[in-house]
């Protein structure tokens, strides 16, 4: 007789009821507060401070911070589901949040001592102070290992000095603190980064220009430059070498709020197809009639239900591993890389079911289109993803 293991369900967590009133809450906000003033922000560029502010008080600015630091104290579904539910409204709010909690965030809650939690985590996690992640340099993007920025420990061994120039920084032009990874052990390669905690307000710490992006345009970025900034030792996040360990490991959280983002994005392309499907009259009825339209549909919602389980898997793995400490880099990349192809495929063809009106400012399937370019390159390009699994599987490095 043949037994059914049932026991891979457990991968995929349960929604509590805890989760449903967050998630009630936070679409709430999002609808009544962050769609209306997208398309507007988007326009500007400006960066929303007043609904980022509104949303730390929340507590969404830290969801799996605990309470003591200022945060909600939940877990990665409830990020997962604040984010896909921000996304849905805006992908530049979604930006933010994400920054905030699992780049920023996640980076302190897991290497940062309790004097650099009280000093750097709470003051973001309740959303007073902006965070920011700083690994990327011009001549440095997928190929994180070889960064061209140095720290130097002065002769007094009291501070680091920082020189060089850091870009693709999202929050940038507004952050108050950032975790950079810089070189400290140039011979070292990648063994020789490490991380730092900076303060924004600090001599040398020199905010460059703001990039001028096709999408998410609300979530400003910049490059950020350090001409002798002195770094306290105190701030160093994790011991001289360490930084590059703790980069990859960050990104393996943040890659599950990129793939939950996508998600956000391609479903609210997905409903503004269908609401448009149903109503747009052709040839004597909805186009939704037609089969060429319900293929698309069809397959734009099979994508969409498939990168959620996607991405609650990658929770349940990102759970498990605080009692087992085991990586979930696959879980993670796997998400990133489907959900982001996801909201790609689904966004184009909201436009091409919306036809000309899809390519106009006027209806919201033209930004969703142009912010769901960003989730195939940040947080690792879809080729790094596919490089990441890829060499798990092979036992490769
Ligand atoms: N967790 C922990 N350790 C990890 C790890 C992970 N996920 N991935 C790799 N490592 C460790 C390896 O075990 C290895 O350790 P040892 O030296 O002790 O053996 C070390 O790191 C080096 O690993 P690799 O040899 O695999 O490193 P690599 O140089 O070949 O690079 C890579 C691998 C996957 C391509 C990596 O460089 C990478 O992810 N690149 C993309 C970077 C990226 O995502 N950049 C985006 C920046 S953030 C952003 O987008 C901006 C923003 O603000 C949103």
């Amino acid at each position: 007789m043949v037994t059914t293991d049932y026991s891979d369900q457990a991968l995929i967590p349960q929604i509590s009821a805890e989760h449903e009133k967050l998630r009630t809450l936070v679409r709430a906000f999002a609808q009544e507060k962050i769609a209306p003033i997208a398309a507007e922000f988007d326009e500007s560029g400006d960066f929303p401070l007043d609904t980022i502010q509104q949303m730390g008080a929340m507590g969404l600015m830290g969801i799996e911070v605990p309470e003591e630091y200022g945060g909600a104290g939940m877990d990665t579904l409830a990020y997962v589901l604040t984010m896909i539910e921000v996304a849905r409204a805006d992908a530049s709010h979604s930006t933010i949040v994400s920054v905030n909690n699992s780049l920023y965030g996640h980076a302190l809650l897991k290497f940062a001592t309790e004097a650099q939690k009280e000093q750097f985590l709470a003051p973001v996690a309740s959303g007073e102070k902006i965070g920011a992640y700083s690994l990327t340099e011009p001549m440095s993007g997928s190929d994180a290992g070889t960064m061209q920025s140095r720290a130097v420990l002065n002769d007094a061994g009291t501070h680091y000095i920082i020189n060089g120039r850091k870009s693709w920084v999202t929050s940038g032009p507004v952050a108050d603190f950032v975790v950079l990874f810089t070189m400290t052990a140039p011979e070292k390669l990648h063994k020789g980064v490490t991380a730092f905690l900076i303060e924004a307000d600090q001599p040398g710490f020199i905010r460059g220009k703001k990039e001028p992006k096709l999408g998410i345009r609300a979530s400003a970025t910049s490059e950020i430059v350090y001409e002798d900034y002195a770094c306290p030792v105190e701030n160093r996040l994790g011991g001289e070498g360490d930084g590059f360990k703790i980069a990859m490991t960050v990104l393996d959280a943040g890659r599950i709020g990129i793939a939950a983002q996508a998600l956000g994005i391609a479903a609210a392309a997905y409903e503004a197809s269908v609401a448009y499907a149903r109503e747009r009259q052709a040839f004597g009825g909805p186009i939704g009639q037609f089969q060429m339209i319900q293929q698309k549909i069809a397959d734009m919602k099979t994508r969409i239900e498939a990168s959620r389980l996607l991405i609650y898997s990658a929770c349940a793995a990102k759970e498990r591993s605080k009692a087992t400490g085991e990586r979930y880099t696959l879980e993670s990349s796997m998400a990133k890389l489907f959900a982001s192809e996801t909201a790609a495929f689904v966004t184009d063809e909201a436009v091409q079911i919306h036809g000309g009106m899809g390519y106009s400012k006027e209806v919201a399937v033209e930004r969703y289109y142009r912010d769901a370019r960003i989730t195939r390159i940040y947080e690792g390009t879809s080729e790094v993803q596919r490089m990441v699994i890829a060499r798990g599987e092979l036992g490769l490095r």
